[in-house]
């Protein structure tokens, strides 16, 4: 077999937004994953509202609760917890606990902010008692609040646990009184340290696991997410800033509720602290139970809505949205280059796509010429900037559309791939998908003066069996650790190695299964030559650096590879199948290189 490169021509600049995120609250993405609060259901919402919370009367202690809907702390949380102590003592404390999502993981020497809203119908209830206590040993830290009021108010605690607390997610936090009375509570929060520090910030294994993959761009909030099952259950981008006590929150197409804490100013955050830029979904009137606004008086809202959120993120103090943004806390505009209008609108049968892209298209380009829109279908009578489309896959068929972009109309819209994924194995994907995944992406970098952007989804997965909707997705993580699977490995490797130049190339003899991608680094003349082997047996093959004059014997070898396709990492076995470097010492103008049995190899060739 031979695999012959091109160096003497350069076909086309690598897209250097290539490789970048798209996220969702899907699996428990922000609830239960990234968004750093530890507390489940705390605005105690409708019937999920008692589900994660306990009754705790300590020894002759007496109380009951009642869920109510009415007088909670503001206009968008009327709900609350009633809690009625008829009996208590400092001796017998009286409250209710959260055990978090599937456990609140709590280390040892160790600092947690948390907050509630609370009042009492009397000022003689006294102080709350906040406890981080952990299941086994009965023991944790305490904090007591200022005693309540009648008058809802926030009350801030910080817990620091000693150096012999468990490391381990057997534990509660308690909030709980030592004297009779009527208590009410709403907005529990409790957060470890956080990436950056950031006040409610992410949780920090997540972001340094999305750090390492050098994201270029965030496609936000969704997906199905964007658009919820009916309008009224869509992403409210309006609903989702300011205050946390302003936050109604909402119930997300995956079938749980959303609090919105993790809203438009965190997405924002998060591509800041990631250098990402945002790529942001816009709803174009479009529901997942096929509702739909018709285009025209009606859609115009909607429109609207979308030229707020733009002007939210990139508009000046002085405009209303921007001035809107700065009191949220951050004066600067963010940097947006795309806009997507809608999400997966092959769905809509009624043919209102059409006129819904053109209304969005026109209105936007009016106000923000500079803007690429990105239609989520192909449009009839006019050419969009950008198309989305959608790929989950086995891995043979990713094989198979090897050439699918090779031979593409270069005179139609840019390709942003905004979803894509082998779906082989789960929780999270095995190294067979991690091979179908490698495959995909050396089409891609061939092709990226077509495809300027891809993001794989979904993203993250709580793996408790309860926090999964989605099976197949590239990090997973229970409430005290996290991994990445091989396909998260093949895009660490793939992004870190892209390269800025695109070299053709000409592979002969080497079997369906084998697949590969030559970029080059102009500045050091590092030719980046990522190599897939998805059959079981070793190939030999002579690569041939057609026109290099000069290539260096000792080449960086970057190997991904297992023994089987069923071969994968879990939350007890993380690091099974991880990168690893080597050296490759025999490279020239032209040399024989065997790629063993499944397996991602990256050689770094330096031709300088
Ligand atoms: O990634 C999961 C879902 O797949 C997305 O929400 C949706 O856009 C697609 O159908």
């Amino acid at each position: 077999a031979t695999l012959t490169i091109d160096t003497q021509h350069v076909k086309a600049k690598v897209s250097p937004k290539l490789y970048g995120l798209m996220t969702e609250e899907i699996n428990y993405s922000y609830e239960g994953g990234l968004y750093g609060d530890l507390i489940n259901i705390r605005t105690f919402h409708g019937s999920w509202g008692d589900s994660h919370w306990l009754l705790r009367p300590m020894g002759d202690a007496e109380i009951h609760d009642e869920l109510m809907k009415t007088g909670g702390p503001s206009a968008a949380l009327p709900e609350c917890m009633q809690l009625t102590v008829t009996k208590a003592s400092d001796k017998d404390l009286a409250g209710i606990s959260n055990r978090g999502f599937w456990g609140i993981p709590v280390r040892p020497s160790t600092t947690y902010k948390g907050s509630f809203w609370a009042k009492a119908d009397s000022s003689a209830v006294g102080p709350v008692h906040v406890r981080l206590t952990n299941n086994d040993t009965g023991k944790g830290p305490e904090a007591v609040t200022a005693p309540l009021t009648t008058e809802w108010k926030q009350y801030d605690f910080t817990l620091t646990t000693s150096a012999d607390h468990p490391a381990n997610v057997e534990n509660e936090l308690l909030l709980a009184v030592a004297h009779p009375g009527k208590v009410w509570i709403d907005l529990v929060s409790l957060f470890p340290p956080t990436y950056k520090n950031r006040e409610r910030g992410s949780r920090a294994d997540l972001m340094e696991k999305l750090a390492a993959m050098q994201p270029r761009f965030l496609r936000f909030p969704g997906g199905n997410y964007l658009e919820g099952d009916y309008i009224n259950e869509r992403f409210d981008w309006k609903k989702t800033i300011g205050p946390v006590v302003d936050r109604p929150g909402h119930r997300s197409p995956w079938n749980y509720w959303s609090t919105d804490q993790f809203g438009l100013p965190e997405f924002l955050n998060w591509c800041e602290d990631l250098k990402m830029q945002p790529l942001l979904a816009v709803f174009a009137g479009y529901a997942l139970k096929h509702d739909y606004i018709k285009p025209g008086k009606d859609l115009e809202p909607y429109v609207q809505d979308a030229l707020d959120e733009i002007e939210y993120i990139t508009g000046s103090t002085s405009t209303k949205w921007g001035a809107e943004r700065a009191k949220n806390g951050h004066p600067e505009p963010y940097p947006l280059s795309y806009v997507e209008i809608g999400n997966e609108d092959w769905f809509d049968k009624s043919g209102s796509y059409d006129g819904r892209y053109a209304q969005f298209y026109k209105a936007i380009k009016a106000k923000y010429p500079e803007l690429q829109l990105i239609a989520t279908t192909p449009v009839n009578g006019m050419k969009p900037d950008m198309i989305d489309d959608h790929y989950y896959k086995k891995a043979q068929e990713f094989y198979e559309m090897d050439d699918h972009y090779d031979t593409m109309d270069r005179n139609g819209p840019a390709i942003f791939v905004g979803e894509w994924a082998t779906r082989e194995g789960g929780p999270t994907p095995n190294f067979g998908s991690a091979l179908g995944d490698a495959a995909f992406m050396t089409s891609m970098e061939r092709n990226s003066d077509l495809i300027k952007m891809a993001s794989y989804a979904p993203l993250l997965v709580n793996v408790n069996p309860n926090g999964m909707q989605w099976e197949s997705d590239l990090i997973g993580y229970d409430a005290m650790t996290s991994y990445g699977s091989p396909s998260y490995y093949a895009q660490v490797m793939f992004n870190k190695y892209l390269g800025d130049e695109i070299l053709t190339g000409k592979s002969e003899g080497a079997g369906s299964r084998f697949f590969y991608s030559a970029t080059r680094t102009a500045a050091t003349g590092t030719i980046h030559l990522k190599l897939v082997n998805g059959s079981s047996t070793p190939k030999t093959m002579t690569i041939a650096l057609d026109g290099a004059t000069k290539v260096a014997p000792t080449a960086k070898l970057v190997t991904l590879s297992a023994k089987t396709l069923g071969a994968t990492n879990t939350i007890t076995t993380p690091t099974k199948i991880v990168p690893v470097d080597g050296t490759f010492k025999k490279a020239s103008g032209k040399f024989t290189y065997t790629i063993p049995g499944y397996s991602i190899q990256i050689l770094e060739l330096e031709t300088k």
